[in-house]
This record gives structure tokens, C-alpha cells and sequence, in this order.
């Protein structure tokens, strides 16, 4: 049977058919029956293409093809992508995907859709690329109380902070690096800016919470301002830092979610996690923490998640599996990051700086300062106690009266 259409022929899209076709006769006996693509739903053309002859342009025939039991929609972002999605749950197909945005941004209501209409929405690839984080969270890890969900989840910024950690590169040339590989887009603002990971730890504390967590709700910041100075400072307390998205409970049935630059200590493991690679810490209240790592971008990783899911639609023909979370309306359901307890590293410039310990010290209470090699006389770093954000964003600000406060960077 020709019975799956893919939605986009670009990365992923190319990868998938790829995957597809090269393992589709053990794909056939792991689903009890034939299976293979039948459409590409592409607007451009692809002349010379192994695949051309399945190349088309209008989704419409997708829709109305009988044939067709699932769809792969790896064309990524909201339009066209959610009509699409939409319309082929309510033609009664299963609906794969790798598209973080569309499931961040309307997850609870395409779940809603595919069950209606008993049929699958799944999204493994829309998390970790490669790496299984979905279902296990689902399944595996159903039992528990998920205590905590932290990670590194976006391979770009990973790969340019390493480039700066290990090679002292800094941020602008690793990104353009970054860019010459094909990791970092032309506009690379979704990853460096930490939407993509945002939207990311959204999927993940949506499943794990059971209420849709918006990536507008969650407070987010991103790499770009990290320079060199801040990567030695850390490295030389034995921090790493890395772009770190987290997602845990809060008082009264809300939840705290945010994503930023942490500085991870060198005893954590998420630390050494290195290049475009992602990893991601489950802490639940039966299994303890659980490390989800490898491939979270690139071409056949993200493929392996959108066949997996293809597979799984095959064998559930008009069974839907359970994999849902409700709508939130409540607008304080994600806690305002002010209100959490947070210690912070920071990096003020000043005329002779160490002249302010005195009254750093006084501010703050017990604080380390830390050093690096060459430190300038108006430069000072130290790591703050932990304390509510607020708070010391209040005192930073009157520190900001004698000094200019140029970094300011969570601990993990
Ligand atoms: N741009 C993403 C990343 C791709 O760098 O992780 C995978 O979602």
C-alpha cells in the first residue's frame, strides 16, 4: 500500500523519504503489512530527484487520496503547516511531525482534533531530534511525578557556546561558523535568542503537567550577549555555560518554566555535553534522574523520530494513543520568574573596581568573587547568594548607581 504523504522536502522532509525507503521492508514486517510514500507535497521543483516522480504540489490530493493513512507535515512553522494539520485529522489521517512551533504554539488543540476523530498527533521529532523524549515521558515515565525537566535543547547555540568555550571563539565568529556548517539558519535569531528551545521545554512541560504551557508565557533569553570574558570567568570557578531550558512545579498546581544561559558546574554532566548534541535531565519521584542524550538536529536524526512516528501510526489504525494535555487559560499558570530563588554569577566594570567590594559585599551578604586570567582593574566578577530574582535585580540596581553592570548569568 502507498500509504504515506510527507509535507515538505527540505531537510527533514528529504530525510524522512530517505529513511523510508531504505528500511521500508522491515518497516513492512514491523507493521504486519506493505507501506510506502506515495505523495511529497512540495511547491518547488526537484528535476534529477530519486523521489521526482512522487513530487507534487497541491496537498489537496493528499486529502482526498483514501490511501493515505498518515501524513508527515515537516515543512515547520504555523503557515501552512496548521491548515494542513488540521484538515488531514479531520479527513480522518494521522498526522506525524517535527514542527516544535505548530505543536508549542497549538498542541492542545490538534490533540484534541486527532482524538475526535480517532487518529493520531505525534511529535517526537519535535524535541530532541533524534533522541526518544516523548514517549518515554509518556510511557516509561508515566508512573512518576515528574519532579523537574532540564536540558540543553537546541544543537546550534550548543555547538557556538562550545566554539567559545573550547576554542575561545567568539560569539559572532562561531556563530558564522556555525552558519558555514548548516547548523545556525541565515536569520539565526530562533535558535540564539532561545525561542527554539523555549518552544521545546513548552512540548516537554505540557506532556509532563498535563496544561498547555504557551512559549509567550515563559520568560526566555538567549546567547548573544555572552562574550569571552564571562566563558573564562565561569571556566575558571569550574563552570560551563550552556543555554539551559527547565520546567518543574510550582505552588499552588502552577508551574515555573524558563530558558537562559546557565552556568552548569563541572560536575553535572550536561556540562561536557558538547557540539550540536542535546541532553536532557527527567528527574521523577519513583526513577530519579533520568539523561536523555544525543543527535538533536541534522538531516537522519530528526528522520529516525518522524519514521518512528510514522510506524507507530501504521500499526494504530483507528486506535488512538493516548498522548493529550488540556488548554490553559489561567495567565498565571507559569509563575512569574521574579518570584524564583535563583544565585546569580555577575560582571560589573568599574574605575578600580575591587574598591566596591566593601559595598558589593554589604548588598549582598556572603558572596564569592571569582577571577580570571588578565582581570582589568575596573573589571569584577563574583556569584551572588541565592536569592529571589527580584531581589537581586533591586540591588543590582543600586549597584548600577556606581558601577555598569555587564553580565548577569543564572546558575544551574
Ligand atoms: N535549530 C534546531 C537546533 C534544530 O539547533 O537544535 C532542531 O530542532
Amino acid at each position: 500500500m502507498k500509504n504515506v504523504a510527507v509535507l515538505g522536502y527540505g531537510v527533514v522532509g528529504s530525510g524522512t523519504v530517505e529513511l523510508f525507503e531504505k528500511n521500508r521492508e522491515s518497516i513492512s514486517e514491523k507493521i504486519g503489512r506493505d507501506c510506502d510514500v506515495k505523495y511529497i507535497v512540495d511547491l518547488r521543483d526537484f528535476p534529477g530527484d530519486p523521489f521526482e516522480d512522487r513530487i507534487i504540489k497541491d496537498f489537496n490530493k493528499v486529502l482526498e487520496d483514501d490511501e493515505i493513512e498518515v501524513v508527515a507535515e515537516v515543512i515547520g512553522g504555523l503557515k501552512p503547516a496548521y491548515e494542513f494539520t488540521k484538515a488531514a485529522l479531520e479527513k480522518g489521517k494521522s498526522v506525524v511531525t517535527s514542527n516544535k512551533e505548530l505543536v508549542a504554539e497549538k498542541g492542545a488543540e490538534l490533540l484534541k482534533i486527532a482524538h475526535e476523530h480517532n487518529v493520531n498527533y505525534l511529535f517526537e521529532a519535535s524535541v530532541g531530534g533524534g533522541i526518544p523524549i516523548i514517549r518515554p515521558l509518556n510511557k516509561c515515565l508515566a508512573g512518576n511525578k515528574i519532579e523537574q525537566i532540564s536540558g540543553i535543547l537546541n544543537g546550534t547555540t550548543n555547538f557556538i557556546l562550545s566554539k567559545m568555550i573550547k576554542d575561545q571563539m567568539d560569539f559572532g565568529t562561531a556563530l558564522r561558523l556555525a552558519q558555514e556548517l548548516g547548523y545556525a539558519e541565515h536569520d539565526p535569531t530562533a535558535d540564539v535568542e532561545g525561542h527554539d528551545a523555549c518552544r521545546k521545554i513548552c512540548i516537554l512541560g505540557s506532556l509532563a503537567y498535563g496544561k498547555h504551557i504557551y512559549p509567550e508565557k515563559v520568560h526566555r533569553s538567549g546567547i548573544s550577549h555572552i562574550t569571552l570574558e564571562d566563558v573564562a570567568y565561569a571556566e575558571n570557578a569550574g563552570y560551563a555555560i550552556k543555554l539551559i531550558g527547565s520546567v518543574k512545579p510550582a505552588e499552588d498546581g502552577k508551574v515555573s518554566a524558563i530558558v537562559s544561559p546557565r552556568l552548569v558546574p563541572k560536575s553535572n554532566m550536561l556540562s561536557s555535553v558538547d557540539g550540536v548534541y542535546n541532553a536532557i535531565y527527567v528527574t521523577g519521584d519513583g526513577v530519579g534522574d533520568v539523561l536523555f542524550y544525543g543527535k538533536g538536529a541534522g538531516k537522519l536524526p530528526t528522520a529516525s523520530a518522524v519514521v518512528g512516528d510514522i510506524i507507530d501510526c501504521l500499526k494504530h489504525k483507528e486506535r488512538s494513543i493516548m498522548i493529550s494535555w488540556n488548554d490553559c487559560t489561567d495567565d498565571d499558570y507559569v509563575v512569574k520568574y521574579k518570584t524564583v530563588e535563583n544565585s546569580m554569577y555577575v560582571r560589573i566594570q568599574a574605575d578600580n573596581a575591587d574598591e566596591l567590594k566593601p559595598a558589593i559585599s554589604e548588598l549582598f551578604g556572603k558572596l564569592t568573587y571569582i577571577e580570571r586570567a588578565g582581570r582589568p582593574d575596573n573589571e569584577l566578577a563574583f556569584i551572588t547568594p541565592t536569592m529571589v530574582e527580584g531581589v537581586i535585580d533591586e540591588k543590582l540596581e543600586q549597584l548600577s548607581h556606581s558601577a555598569d553592570i555587564k553580565s548577569k548569568i543564572r546558575l544551574l
